[in-house]
């Protein structure tokens, strides 16, 4: 097992310091105005918090994705929004460029994470969420650049993020190639900012879509190329894993941020003359919710430790996604219990963090699909799971 060192005890702790004097007083005015936070944008940058994983070559500290999940999880007891921001800061889509980008590339991820940008990462499309490898966003092949058509939904950062990466189906003379990551940066002819959604939690942080009109793209600025019909996706979705146990950890933060009200107010509330912590049915929930973090933390780390390929591994990253989406939603509604009518009050941050923490069993891979990851891995074979997969498979074998 793993142990953290003195340094790693060390930044948690000023990570934990920094966010409860810098982050926690703005989370509910964020929540309220469904502002993007700017200034916790630049206090982060400042503090150090976004570009941690760039190596020093392109002048970032190159720290670990352990180093990161740390910080998140401080950030994230203060502040959903501001610990995602962090997870885009360090982890998707620029670990997925500082391993497989050129020098240009990794340069220019480096400059906009270090100055403050959080990536948007532009998977899901209206007909393609889970079957995120059925997307129609098309991009062209014409001589030395692409030509991207087609619409996403629910990114992140809509609106708010200058750096882009974008997964598209390949075409060359209209024969299709697999799927690949491009880089575009907003402003670009062509990338134009849809919709926003109304989210139930996580306001501040704007979900829209992203609408692709013929927006030309140089070879240069392919991250991966498809390689035959799936490998390019493949690769992207590896550097994905670390995006999953940065969520997870997000979700992680908020519930230890609830459950840690919800420790403290037990033993301040009186009923019954005594004080509410002194009764067994909320001594039992405390246990409960304390155990169940103390799992997800612990799974989250190990993902975030193990890093094979450069990058958390498929299961783990999986798993420990599962299991701390899970107990968010759990300890974040139990923390509100423990706060009676209190909790529900719009006053106190309980019902924003329970609002917060339902996002992570649907975004980055739903526990659903996660499971079946999971199960793929763990029965060391493919499970198709469209309709036809099982015959297309039997078809591939015989051949
Ligand atoms: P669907 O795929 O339509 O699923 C509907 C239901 O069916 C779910 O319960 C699902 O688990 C279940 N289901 C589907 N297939 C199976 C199966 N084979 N087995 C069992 N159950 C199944 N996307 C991006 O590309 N970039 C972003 O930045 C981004 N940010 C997001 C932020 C938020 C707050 C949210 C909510 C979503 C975000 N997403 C983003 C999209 C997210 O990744 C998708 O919502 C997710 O992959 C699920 O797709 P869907 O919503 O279309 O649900
Ligand atoms: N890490 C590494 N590789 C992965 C991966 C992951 N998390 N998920 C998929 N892959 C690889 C597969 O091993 C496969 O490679 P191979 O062809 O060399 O064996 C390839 O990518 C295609 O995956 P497969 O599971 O065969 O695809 P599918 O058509 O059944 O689609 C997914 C399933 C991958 C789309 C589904 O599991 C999934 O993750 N959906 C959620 C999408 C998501 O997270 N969106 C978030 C947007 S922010």
């Amino acid at each position: 097992m793993f142990e953290l060192s003195a340094t790693q005890k060390q930044l948690q702790a000023t990570a934990r310091e920094f966010a409860k004097k810098e982050i926690a007083p703005r989370a509910a005015e964020i929540d309220r105005s469904e502002q993007y936070p700017w200034e916790n944008v630049d206090l982060l940058t400042k503090q150090g918090f976004m570009g941690m994983t760039v190596p020093q070559k392109y002048g970032g500290p190159g720290m670990s994705y352990l180093d990161v999940v740390l910080v998140i999880e401080e950030i994230a007891k203060a502040c959903g929004v501001s610990a995602r921001i962090v997870v885009e800061g360090n982890m998707g889509a620029v670990g997925a460029v500082m391993k497989f980008g050129s020098d240009l590339q990794k340069k220019i991820a480096a400059e906009h994470v270090l100055s403050g940008d959080k990536p948007a990462i532009c998977i899901t499309e209206p007909g393609a969420g889970s079957a995120a490898t059925e997307m129609t966003t098309r991009a062209d092949r014409k001589g030395d650049r692409y030509i991207i058509n087609g619409t996403k939904h629910w990114i992140t950062g809509g609106g708010v993020s200058r750096f882009h990466l974008i997964f598209a189906r390949v075409f060359e003379n209209n024969e299709p190639q697999g799927i690949a990551g491009f880089i575009a940066l907003r402003g670009a002819d062509g990338l134009k900012v849809g919709m926003r959604e109304p989210a139930m939690g996580l306001r501040g942080i704007p979900e829209t879509q992203i609408i692709f009109e013929d927006l030309e793209v140089p070879q240069e600025m392919v991250l991966i190329p498809p390689e035959g019909l799936r490998h390019g996706f493949a690769g992207l979705m590896n550097a994905y894993n670390g995006q999953r146990v940065g969520a997870g950890t997000v979700a992680l933060g908020i519930a230890t941020g609830a459950y840690e009200l919800a420790l403290e107010y037990s033993q301040q509330r009186e009923q019954f003359g005594r004080p509410i912590c002194e009764f067994q049915g909320l001594q039992w929930m405390l246990v409960d919710m304390n155990t169940q973090l103390e799992a997800a933390r612990l799974l989250l780390q190990k993902a975030a430790y193990v890093s094979k390929h450069g990058f958390p591994d498929m299961l783990e990253a999986a798993q420990a996604k599962i299991f701390a989406s899970e107990t968010a939603i759990k300890v974040t509604n139990d923390a509100l219990q423990i706060f009676g009518s209190a909790g529900y009050s719009r006053n106190l941050p309980l019902e924003r963090m329970a609002r917060d923490a339902r996002m992570f069993t649907i975004g980055g891979g739903t526990a659903q699909i996660l499971r079946t990851v999971v199960a793929s891995a763990l029965l060391d074979r493919k499970l198709p799971q469209t309709r036809d997969g099982h015959f297309k498979l039997a078809e591939k074998k015989k051949k």
